[in-house]
């Protein structure tokens, strides 16, 4: 559909409908994905004896369909959206939105394919095995090129904030894919990366953090920038912290990488030097979430009617949350604890659930009435979802830190001949009922997702009748 902005520039929804539709969907199957390896965790004789759904297998499957089709198609849609409107210039090319479509489709199909066949290149977060790489380089220049585009025919003379942040996220992605994919190609599917040992693992964790650093961080406060004034309509709290926010988060992030690599064959320095950076993450971190919670200054009394701020809030709660447990969880002495834990994985889904699934469930559902000019089907619905949510994610949360920590301390408690207290097996066992709790989480925060695909799909078709579910 060609949509008309006041100046009559057209704006191209139609491939921003495509990525949204394709955002639900997927999330669904990322989240489902979730919930099954951590029933397989709980009950591991779930996977039947079946190698194509046993837990190494659908793991990496469950990663790359949160992060790259869930959070990638949301990210497409959404720096589409807002590079049009806050440029009033529609998309630089038609072509070039429709192949980043179906090419980022495609790079997901091929990824459905080969994981549970067991081909991947073993490093995570980047499984997929050379070819579909380079499909991918493909697609994503493709990408940059449309939205670089765009911003050059634009008929604002100022590039909103968000558009930087996409900006930054585009660029950044194209280079740690680019670098960390490097590789001498030995068949049609197998491949050696061109760094050896520790080069690799360096490397690899370059990539690894600024994965979160650009696509579920910076891409994301892209969103944040632009859909938070909107839903409260107030402009943003301080244009000049969004600029200090941007700079020091694109200088700072890229050096923190070898806080993965604490006590490994990596050089000390190297492993000071990140958690030196990552330290100091926390202040453009906590600038950015103050700002996009003050931006509601004024406005705080429609957080009791409107159930798609309390996404957002809650969403930048949460990224203050893990943005500080991350720096604190980089100092040496405490990643001896948390490393190889499951408080990883808490922390891992305190930013992914609470900040990244939020404030995407807060935007697609700003999106989705005003893309297809219809009325939100029900408020009380998104309310409900925002609910099951919120309780899902608190439940994983808080289950993956008590495991975690439980499990870190009974590794390291020894008695007094020095022998270590427990067995491994005894913290497994311990574990157990943690990851029940887990599941019941993720089943919860599921559930949420699945009534919001209900929601979206009556919005589509609400011509604006009334609903009797529609207040809040
Ligand atoms: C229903 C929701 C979800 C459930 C039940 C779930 C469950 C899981 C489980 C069981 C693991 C494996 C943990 C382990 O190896 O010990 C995992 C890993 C992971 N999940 Fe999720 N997940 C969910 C949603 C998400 C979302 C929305 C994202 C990202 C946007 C995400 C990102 C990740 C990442 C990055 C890892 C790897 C963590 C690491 O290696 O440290 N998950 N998830
Ligand atoms: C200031 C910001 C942050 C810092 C300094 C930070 C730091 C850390 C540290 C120290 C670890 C543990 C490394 C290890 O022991 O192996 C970690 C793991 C992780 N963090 Fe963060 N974190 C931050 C924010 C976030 C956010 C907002 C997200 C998600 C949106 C996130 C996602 C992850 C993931 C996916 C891992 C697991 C990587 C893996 O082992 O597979 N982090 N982070």
């Amino acid at each position: 559909m060609i949509a008309h902005s006041g100046n009559m520039e057209t704006y191209d929804y139609d491939v921003v409908k495509k990525f949204t539709i394709m955002s639900v969907v997927y999330g669904i199957v990322g989240f489902l994905l979730g919930v099954i390896i951590a029933l397989e965790l709980a009950f591991p004789e779930l996977n039947g004896g079946i190698s194509y759904i046993s837990f190494g297998r659908l793991r990496p499957l469950h990663t790359s369909a949160v992060i790259f089709a869930f959070g990638g198609c949301v990210l497409f849609a959404c720096s589409y959206y807002v590079v049009q409107r806050t440029c009033k210039a529609r998309l630089f090319s038609d072509a070039l939105s429709k192949f980043t479509f179906w090419g980022w489709n495609l790079v997901i199909v091929l990824a459905v394919i080969t994981y549970p066949l067991g081909l991947t290149q073993g490093k995570e977060y980047a499984e997929t095995i050379w070819p579909i790489d380079i499909l991918i380089t493909v697609v994503w220049v493709a990408y940059f090129i449309n939205f670089v585009g765009t911003l050059a025919k634009r008929k604002e003379k100022h590039i909103y904030v968000a558009n930087w942040f996409f900006l930054a996220f585009i660029i950044t992605v194209a280079m740690l894919h680019i670098v960390n994919n490097l590789a001498i190609p030995v068949n049609l599917t197998d491949s050696y990366s061109i760094y050896p040992g520790v080069q690799d693992a360096m490397i690899q964790w370059w990539y690894g953090h600024n994965a979160v650093g650009f696509f579920l961080t910076a891409a994301f406060l892209g969103l944040m920038y632009y859909f938070v004034p909107k839903q409260a309509e107030r402009p943003v709290y301080s244009y000049r912290l969004s600029i200090v926010h941007f700079w020091a988060l694109a200088f700072l992030y890229i050096w923190a990488g070898p806080h993965h690599l604490h006590y490994t064959a990596l050089p000390d320095w190297a492993s000071t030097l990140g958690a030196t950076f990552s330290i100091m993450l926390l202040l453009p971190s906590w600038g950015g979430m103050i700002n996009g919670i003050m931006t509601l200054s004024g406005a705080w009394h429609k957080l009791r009617t409107d159930p798609i701020l309390r996404f957002f809030i809650i969403s930048l709660s949460f990224y203050g949350m893990s943005t500080f447990e991350g720096p604190m969880m980089s100092i040496k002495t405490v990643n001896a604890l948390s490393h190889y834990t499951d408080w990883s994985i808490g922390h891992v889904h305190s930013g992914a659930l609470g900040w990244v699934a939020m404030v995407s469930f807060g935007a697609i559902y700003h999106l989705v009435p005003k893309l297809w000019g219809t009325q939100t089907w029900s408020v009380r619905l998104i309310n409900v979802h925002f609910w099951l949510a919120t309780i899902g994610i608190v439940i994983y949360i808080v289950s993956m830190w008590i495991s975690g920590i439980m499990q870190g301390l009974m590794w390291r408690a020894y008695d007094h001949y020095g022998n270590l207290t427990y067995s491994f097996a005894e913290t497994v066992g311990a574990m157990h009922p943690y990851y029940v709790f887990r599941a019941v989480g993720g089943i919860i925060f599921l559930l949420g997702a699945l009534l919001m695909a209900f929601n979206v799909a009556k919005t589509i078709g609400n011509k604006g009748e009334p609903s009797p579910l529609r207040t809040a």
